[in-house]
């Protein structure tokens, strides 16, 4: 028999109207946006691929369970069914929520993280890294080399490299290392998984160092797909079961709710340790709020918890990752130059390939983000030297292997039309790259440069 397609699992009951500008309310609002797609208002763009973070599309189910917030102060039911249901499907005994990632990571990190204190990680994340340093850390990046090749085709490019990892116990000795921080479906590599095998030599490494190991676990759910279609062992197992095995080879865990679980603003940290609990309930309560709420709304975590039963579910999974195949796959055959293999939540464009006129001191993705939304509508954000920022010692611009556009696909939100849309956009844009311009600083903020940067042509 044929191999049968996929196709959504669900159908449409609610639709939010879009529009498309003209190119001449493109060309202003992108100056007026100093050139940075942070910077445009959501009213000026037509498809909005900058981020699939707190743009998925809630079921009716998780609507309903706004309507049954319980929105007491202290001790709401809705934080005791998201603690049941994340030490149900993540294995982790203790939650306590934030009111986003970061918020989990700024928590963690001031907890463990001592001055001169070293913290490896399955490549950098922006806010990861940044917390990390706040908390007087430094972060070194142990994933395997194949991750910073955009053109490998390695199936777990967010595989540890235990040379990397032995050669930094070397150097700095194991009590300068508070805990590891593994993120599953690695985003700055592309989306790209981790295998079940790594993560458990991990582990047994880790128990024989005496180190923690923590886990991002922002995109679990699509690190699981992955290991389902590709780690031996694996094809008969769930997605639900992948999730849970994953996170109960880790100590801890941070989130960011707001991809996998599929509501629009919320995180969490979690563990199994009731000390360090106790120590996490003490510090959110100034940064984010009571143990109970941390910083959501009772309605928001009843979303929450109904979201986490529904990312892991075989089919929505199949058909989440299938849609950002079908991209990657359509931009591919034109000859788009994509990071392989083609990621869970994203399609990262090669920005050093497709202009290779511009030298990366002129933000070639920045550059190659802007020209796609001034062609199309199609906002899409960097992922290269600007996200990168500096180092925080010699104050020199970190200057990564991987100068990436990423067209990150909002889950449940977009059809297959859009995602044709938007690969003519880019194959178009493609055809007459040699006339994009590269681009220079008119403000750089000290940290998180990236999100309000502006930046002017260099002509
Ligand atoms: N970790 C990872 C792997 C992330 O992708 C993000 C956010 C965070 C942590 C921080 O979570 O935004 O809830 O505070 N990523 C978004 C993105 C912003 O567009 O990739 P947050």
């Amino acid at each position: 028999m044929a191999r049968r397609s996929w196709a959504e699992p669900y159908k449409i009951k609610m639709v939010e109207l879009i529009k498309m500008s003209s190119p001449e309310d493109r060309l202003q609002a992108i100056r007026e946006a100093g050139y940075n797609t942070f910077l445009l208002k959501s009213e000026d763009v037509y498809i909005d691929l900058l981020t699939d973070s707190g743009v998925g599309a809630m079921s009716d189910r998780q609507w309903s369970g706004l309507m049954m917030g319980d929105e007491a102060y202290a001790g709401s039911r809705n934080f005791y069914h998201l603690r049941d249901t994340v030490e149900q499907y993540y294995s982790y005994k203790y939650t306590v929520p934030t009111h986003q990632g970061r918020g989990a990571e700024n928590i963690i990190s001031q907890l463990l993280i001592s001055d001169g204190d070293y913290v490896p990680g399955n490549m950098y994340f922006t806010t990861t890294r940044l917390h990390q340093e706040l908390a007087g850390g430094t972060f070194v990046d142990v994933v395997i080399d194949e991750a910073h090749d955009p053109s490998s085709e390695h199936p777990f490019k967010g595989n540890v490299d235990f040379d990397k990892l032995d050669a930094l116990v070397e150097k700095v000795g194991a009590e300068k290392i508070p805990y590891i921080c593994i993120a599953t479906c690695v985003n700055m590599a592309g989306g790209q998984p981790i295998s079940m095998a790594n993560l458990k030599q991990l582990r047994t490494w880790c128990d024989k160092h005496g180190i923690m190991l923590v886990h991002d676990m922002t995109r679990v759910a699509e690190n699981a797909y992955f290991i389902q279609q590709r780690e031996e062992g694996y094809q008969d197992a769930s997605v639900q079961q992948i999730v849970y095995e994953l996170c109960s080879l880790t100590d801890a865990a941070t989130m960011s709710s707001k991809k996998d679980a599929m509501v629009n603003i919320g995180g969490f940290l979690a563990m199994n340790d009731p000390k360090f609990y106790e120590r996490a309930c003490e510090l959110v309560v100034v940064y984010e709020g009571l143990h109970t709420y941390g910083g959501m709304a009772g309605r928001d975590m009843e979303a929450l918890a109904i979201g986490i039963t529904e990312s892991v579910d075989d089919q929505h999974i199949r058909a989440r990752v299938g849609q950002v195949e079908y991209l990657g796959e359509k931009l591919k055959s034109a000859g788009v130059p994509i990071v392989n293999p083609i990621g869970g939540h994203a399609v990262f464009l090669n920005a050093r390939k497709i202009l290779p006129h511009i030298p990366q001191e002129r933000f070639p993705a920045q550059a190659l983000s802007a020209a796609l939304y001034l062609e199309s509508g199609v906002r899409s954000m960097e992922r290269g030297v600007v996200s990168a920022g500096r180092n925080k010692d010699t104050g020199e611009n970190y200057m990564p292997k991987l100068e990436l556009v990423r067209l990150t696909i909002p889950r449940r939100v977009y059809t297959q039309a859009h995602m044709d849309v938007t690969a003519e956009s880019v194959i178009d844009v493609m055809e007459r790259a040699d006339q994009i311009k590269g681009l220079r600083f008119t403000y750089e903020p000290e940290v998180l440069r990236f999100f309000q940067a502006r930046f002017e042509l260099v002509t």
